[in-house]
């Protein structure tokens, strides 16, 4: 859910477990920051918890714990992984775009995608009809036709760090590794000296 407003009606209905779509995020993304959305979440609900947006590395997975999240969840790294199904021009957009090619899309549901600046228009629409909801139609099946993701291409803002063919295998493999070395950097402290401890009077 993309609000604290909708984790809690998900609460209400049942749920056991909440997955936080945070602003950064591909496709049909959340528009609230990280940091505060978790601990917003976090003052009516201790348990599981899954943040998405903008997570790429296995750095991020660690800092997502440390924000109190439970677990990442990760979607534009394996957007153009060797065996997803997207077209090779979607492909090769992913391994050249970064942040800044992005255009933010209005859409209903107050959520706004990403789109790339230098595709929209081969997709039937311009840079100010994806501004502005009320020319957007993402209904129906979005594998086919004009305004599905598959002419629609999304990516989230973490894009830039995807430079490269990939098997899927190796996107689950590297940020395994970076997560541990995160790890262990952490437990060495900071590089620039440690935090006094409470009793030196800080
Ligand atoms: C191309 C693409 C299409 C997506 N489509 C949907 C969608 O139709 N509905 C939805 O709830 N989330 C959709 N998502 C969002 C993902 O479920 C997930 O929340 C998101 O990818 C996590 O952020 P990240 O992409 O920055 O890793 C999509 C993501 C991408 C990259």
């Amino acid at each position: 859910m993309i609000s604290p407003k909708f984790a809690r009606k998900t609460l209400d209905k049942g749920a056991d477990g909440l997955v936080l779509v945070r602003s950064g995020a591909g496709g049909h993304t959340g528009e609230y920051a990280m940091l505060p959305f978790i601990d917003e979440v976090r003052r009516f609900f201790e348990g599981p918890l899954i943040v998405g947006g903008g997570i790429g590395s296995g750095r991020a997975i660690r800092a997502v714990e440390n924000l109190g999240a439970d677990f990442a969840y990760l979607g534009t790294r394996f957007l153009a992984g060797r065996e997803t199904m997207i077209s090779q021009e979607y492909r090769e957009m992913v391994w050249t775009s970064a942040m800044e090619g992005l255009i933010a899309l209005a859409r209903h549901h107050r959520c706004i995608g990403k789109l790339d600046a230098r595709q929209c228009r081969g997709c039937g629409y311009s840079i100010e009809d994806m501004k502005d909801a009320a020319k957007l139609d993402f209904s129906g099946d979005m594998g086919a036709g004009s305004k599905a993701w598959k002419h629609v291409w999304s990516a989230g803002q973490g894009v830039g760090g995807i430079t490269k063919p990939e098997a899927v295998a190796d996107v689950v493999a590297t940020p395994v590794a970076e997560y541990h070395q995160a790890v262990t950097d952490q437990s060495q402290g900071s590089r620039f000296g440690t935090v006094p401890s409470q009793k030196d009077g800080a």
